[in-house]
């Protein structure tokens, strides 16, 4: 069998969340591979809702053994606070639904005072951080100091804790910035002896022994592949490998093990945080995808900035990922536009391309077509044939310049609004 993954080709908050939910029924294990708490992943069914950060999104399909990789890094108090909302709701969350890699790395409280001093001292050139220490822990990561979840079962975490711990105070210290951690360290501590009662496992050998026993996985990517920390709009991205190789390192698979790459995309752009962000609009009708769409973050609740359809971008990505299935999310929240509108090129100084350049920087303007909105509204849509023709015609085109086919097209965010051809 072969690992199929599910990821973003934008900026983020593409809609993982709600398609892993849909597709879950077809597999037996979903497994997260980068990212963190940064995350934010909306499912709604039932007529609830629920926002996931670190449990992957097949949580709520019974049978489903669910992994967060190695490659993910974990705030035990956010996930423990997760894990009891969850039991709140009547869910019932145990070593059989809920496994954890050893090898994934710990974000410690002064990770995240370290995160929040950091961007403090960018000023104005602040990334936008979640603020939730995803930074400073891949840092510690790569830099080789990290403390992992195997860690807490060794016998010596309280002196590794410590040790790191101090070395971040003296980090901090060379920045202007005041903070205090008593309270959360307490709770981030209660939380650590809660995390080791879950099933804490080697997750690669779970992961391959799953995939020769004939078993289904997902892998659902976090943020996207515009904010991949090699290809995104560096340094205006995250601190992991969000695209497709991401999976490999993340969760332990071989590049021969993966299947299919679903690459999920907006019918328009969205982004939170600083960047750039080519075909952004600051007018009415950036307005107007904003409040139809409720683009407000799952995460920090910030406004998110709206724009057109990126076709430079998305093929870059689609590139980037080999993505074999495209979904197209949120079309709905275009129902009301005369004209829709595609960047097809940049032009950079004088110069057009096509190409996704290194540096998104201000002087980059975006060449657009023009598309006849369907101006209608498509909650009475069952099928893929009942769509208005406008609307099929903005798929073709999508098609047609990706060279890649849309299997899945949502029209609003429940489960049930989810049109599959
Ligand atoms: P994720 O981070 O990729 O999982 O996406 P988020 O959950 O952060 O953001 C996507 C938002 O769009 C959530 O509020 C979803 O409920 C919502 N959503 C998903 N699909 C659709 C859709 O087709 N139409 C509309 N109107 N909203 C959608
Ligand atoms: P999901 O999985 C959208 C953005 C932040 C910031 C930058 C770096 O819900 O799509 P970080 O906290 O990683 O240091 O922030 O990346 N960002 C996201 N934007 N969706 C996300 O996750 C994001 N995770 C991080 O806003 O600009
Ligand atoms: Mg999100």
């Amino acid at each position: 069998m072969k690992v199929d993954v599910v990821l973003g080709l934008q900026w983020g908050d593409e809609g993982k969340g709600k398609v892993v939910d849909v597709l879950t029924p077809n597999y037996n294990v979903i497994a997260r591979f980068q990212g963190g708490p940064n995350a934010g992943h909306t499912l709604i069914f039932n007529g609830e809702k629920y926002v996931l950060h670190t449990i992957p999104s097949g949580i709520f399909r019974s049978e489903v053994s669910n992994i967060i990789g190695n490659g993910v890094v974990i705030d035990p108090l956010i996930l423990m606070d997760e894990i009891a909302k969850l039991r709140q709701s009547g869910k019932v969350i145990d070593a059989r639904n809920l496994k954890i890699a050893k090898k994934a790395h710990l974000i410690l409280p002064t990770h995240r005072v370290l995160d929040a001093a950091s961007e403090n001292a960018k000023g104005k050139a602040k990334i936008g951080s979640t603020l939730k220490g995803i930074g400073p822990t891949y840092m510690d990561k790569t830099g080789r100091n990290g403390l992992r979840v195997g860690d807490l079962l060794s016998g010596k975490f309280e002196e590794r804790y410590t040790a790191l711990k101090t070395k971040h105070l003296d980090m901090i210290a060379t920045y202007n910035f005041e903070f205090d951690i008593t309270e959360y360290e307490g709770k981030w501590l209660n939380a650590v002896e809660e995390l080791k009662k879950f099933d804490i496992i080697d997750s690669e050998h779970y992961v391959n022994d799953a995939l020769l026993a004939g078993q289904t996985i997902l892998a659902e990517g976090a943020q996207g592949s515009l904010l991949d920390i090699d290809f995104g709009t560096y340094p205006f991205v995250t601190s992991s490998n969000t695209v497709c190789a991401g999976v490999c390192t993340g969760l332990g698979v071989a590049p021969t093990s993966i299947g299919n790459v679903y690459g999920i995309f907006k019918a328009y752009c969205t982004r939170v945080g600083s960047g750039p962000f080519p075909t952004e609009l600051f007018d009415a009708d950036g307005d107007a995808m904003c409040d139809v769409g409720r683009e407000i973050g799952s995460t920090t609740g910030r406004r998110r900035r709206c724009g057109w359809l990126d076709m430079v971008a998305l093929k870059y990505s689609v590139m980037i990922n080999g993505v074999s299935k495209l979904i197209m999310m949120k079309c709905d929240v275009l129902n009301d536009f005369d004209t829709i509108k595609i960047a097809t090129g940049y032009k950079i100084g004088g110069v057009v391309t096509d190409k996704f350049p290194y540096e998104c920087s201000d002087d980059i303007e975006p060449i657009y077509t023009s598309l006849k909105g369907w101006k209608c509204d498509l909650a009475e849509c069952k099928t893929y044939e009942q769509f208005p023709s406008e609307l099929k015609d903005y798929i073709k085109y999508i098609e047609d310049a990706t060279g890649v086919p849309v299997s899945i097209v949502s029209i609003g965010p429940d489960r049930e609004e989810t049109i599959i051809r």
